[in-house]
């Protein structure tokens, strides 16, 4: 059978969303669009006979980390090699980044490995079921998020996730004011945690979180989850924040699924794990 990968546009939208939601992922049209608009070179579809069948999304943050999302093939045309295809079609865009990482499913990884993708760090999808927030009505000292504060915010956001991502950033503030939260020393007034939010077609996605300590990270969290009993939440947690998982667990939050951070070519721009708690999605990095 022959395949095309050709650059992603609009059109493909409704076809992605039908193989995405097959899936059970939880992106909307809007972050089709997000990258497609940004970072339309890195975004490619998969076609045979003029049907819509796999895709492959890309961010390039500043030249010096590609960040490679929504790989998925629909069901009837796995095994084929698609994925193979829409990969070398994003690399190749990419050539100009020092670094291309991604977080993997467990059906992604072996895809990766071949393509010398290494293993980072691992990352766990918590979600609360039962539909219950028992930080609901419970107070946080953690305050909105303004326009003012971005300078700061995206400063931080660039030390600690190793490379600037304001667009991102710009965009979840525009977008869910509501779900943008920050923290700051009592001494010198400075910002020193913050989260963002999104809405997505399953659940309410929070993330990033980034903050000193995680005792600050889950005081930012009982923020964006106030008032949202009603609404499921989701959240990309670094495995290595013990006590922040367990903070979670504790409130009615279990695991979904593990993704695992992986990475091709010098690591230079790493993330500093110990600030950076929560992750906006495998597609954001
Ligand atoms: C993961 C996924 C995209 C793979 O798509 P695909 O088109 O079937 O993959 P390909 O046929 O291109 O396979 C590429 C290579 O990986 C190997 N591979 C693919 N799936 C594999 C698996 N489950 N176990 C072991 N090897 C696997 C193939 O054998 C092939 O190896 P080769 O280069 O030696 O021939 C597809 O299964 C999918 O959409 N899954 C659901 C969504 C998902 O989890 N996506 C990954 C997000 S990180």
């Amino acid at each position: 059978m022959n395949f095309e990968i050709l650059p992603m546009t609009l059109n493909d939208i409704g076809a992605l969303m039908e193989i995405k939601n097959h899936i059970g992922w939880n992106q909307l049209e809007a972050d089709f669009k997000f990258m497609i608009e940004y970072y339309p070179q890195h975004c490619f579809s998969a076609f045979s006979e003029g049907r819509v069948v796999g895709s492959v999304t890309g961010i390039n943050y500043e030249n010096k980390i590609a960040w490679i999302g929504m790989v998925m093939v629909h069901e009837e045309f796995r095994g084929m090699g698609i994925a193979k295809l829409l990969m070398k079609a994003a690399m190749d865009s990419m050539e100009e980044c020092k670094c291309i990482k991604l977080d993997a499913t467990p059906a992604g990884q072996p895809v990766y490995e071949k393509l010398g993708f290494v293993p980072e760090w691992s990352i766990t999808r918590l979600i609360n079921t039962e539909f219950i927030c028992k930080t609901k009505n419970v107070e946080s000292r953690a305050e909105p998020v303004w326009e003012d504060d971005m300078a700061e915010i995206c400063r931080l956001d660039a030390d600690v996730f190793g490379v600037d991502r304001s667009c991102l950033l710009l965009r979840l503030l525009r977008e869910y004011p509501d779900l943008a939260f920050k923290i700051t020393n009592n001494e010198n007034g400075k910002i020193t945690g913050f989260c963002f939010g999104r809405n997505g077609y399953k659940y309410r996605q929070i993330g990033p979180i980034v903050a000193g300590n995680s005792l600050d990270a889950f005081e930012i969290f009982k923020a964006a989850s106030v008032c949202r009993g009603d609404t499921s939440l989701v959240l990309d947690v670094i495995d290595s924040h013990t006590d922040f998982v367990d903070a979670m667990r504790h409130i009615g939050f279990s695991a979904q699924r593990p993704l695992l951070r992986m990475f091709k070519g010098p690591n230079e721009f790493t993330a500093q794990v110990p600030q950076y708690f929560v992750i906006p999605g495998g597609e954001y990095g």
